[in-house]
């Protein structure tokens, strides 16, 4: 007989009450794969896209689905041909977005796509790094090249890639400029941004300054509205992938060059994390923490786009 997990469902696309609590078979790690036994997971925007049903060219109808990518727990199972990570390690990583599976008990992933946690984080703090923070370090570091001393503008701060932007951003001694609301500049500036301006008073657009990168974690500042504000060598990277981006990119006279990012899981970006993470050079923003029952209500909040940091489910106690 099957070996049973509790996992948070969904039998069709629709608002959060289409999630609900049930039991699932636990899956089995296959080669290369290992089963990991989540004490905390974290909420990312793709998630409440995805269940909204958005992304359903790409997520398709085969029902149910779990909801979740980041997670942080114990291995307790691995499959053949994993060689870096043993059952009882401590884990973190997130899965393919479009596959989910974290608002569980088990889930099965990629070894190669996961690494030991870092030793001065909890299950929570750990579970609200992986896809945040590889979306930060891949968008400035990969598709940027950014070297130090060369500045940044980062719209969108204080939310979950923002508020590790900001951090990864000092660590690659970058110059910071960042954008949010009045109520998260302090905690913006406390990060280590040079300056911020609040969204809600100054415009953008019209900031005078040029800049050899202007992250648009957001995704409301495309290239057209600020290209002005981005120096000749200089680049705009966007977290929202649209047909208009991907068209920009290829086109010989777009005013500047620009980049999609697309995060990924991988183990080499995690460990240079962890040595940021545990030198204190970066520490993430955890802003609430749900039970995993109440998952409803935590990808409501999320919804709402006025989290600072990182929604976190309990799955498990610590
Ligand atoms: N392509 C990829 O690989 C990838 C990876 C990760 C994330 N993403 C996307 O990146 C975006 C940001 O992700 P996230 O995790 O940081 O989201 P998030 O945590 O939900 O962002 C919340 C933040 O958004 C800010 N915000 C709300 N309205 C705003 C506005 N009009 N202008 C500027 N900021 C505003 C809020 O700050 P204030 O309250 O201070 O305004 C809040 O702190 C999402 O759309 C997500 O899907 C894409």
């Amino acid at each position: 007989m099957d070996r049973r997990m509790k996992a948070i469902i969904y039998p069709k696309y629709g608002p959060a009450e289409v999630m609900q609590m049930a039991e699932r078979p636990i899956p089995e790690p296959g080669e290369g794969e290992v089963l990991v036994e989540i004490k905390a997971a974290a909420l990312n925007p793709i998630d409440y896209v995805i269940r909204s049903g958005h992304m359903w060219p790409v997520t398709g109808f085969r029902f149910p689905k779990i909801p979740g990518s980041d997670f942080a727990g114990g291995v307790k199972n691995i499959g053949k041909k994993v060689n870096n990570i043993k059952v009882n390690d401590l884990v973190y990583g997130f899965s393919p977005t479009f596959v989910g599976g974290a608002c569980a008990e088990y889930i099965v992933v990629k070894a190669d796509s996961i690494a030991h946690m870092p030793t001065t984080l909890n299950f929570q703090q750990s579970a609200a790094l992986p896809l945040a923070a590889q979306t930060a370090m891949q968008a400035m570091r990969d598709l940027a090249n950014m070297q130090a001393g060369q500045s940044v503008f980062i719209h969108g701060a204080s939310g979950g890639v923002g508020q590790l932007a900001v951090q990864i951003a000092k660590v690659m001694g970058l110059k910071i400029s960042a954008s949010c609301s009045f109520r998260n500049t302090e905690m913006v500036a406390s990060l280590g941004a040079d300056e911020v301006f609040d969204y809600t008073k100054t415009d953008i657009r019209k900031l005078g300054q040029q800049f050899d990168l202007f992250f648009d974690v957001y995704g409301n500042m495309p290239l057209g509205k600020v290209w002005h504000q981005i120096t000749e060598k200089g680049m705009h990277v966007t977290t929202i992938p649209s047909p208009l981006n991907f068209l920009q990119q290829i086109n010989p006279f777009a005013k500047r060059r620009n980049r999609v990012v697309v995060v990924k899981s991988r183990r080499e970006d995690l460990l240079l994390l962890n040595s940021w993470v545990e030198s204190g050079a970066v520490k993430p923003i955890i802003d609430r923490v749900y039970p995993l029952a109440e998952v409803v209500a935590a990808h409501q909040y999320q919804e709402s786009k006025r989290a600072r940091g990182k929604v976190i489910l309990q799955v498990a106690p610590e």
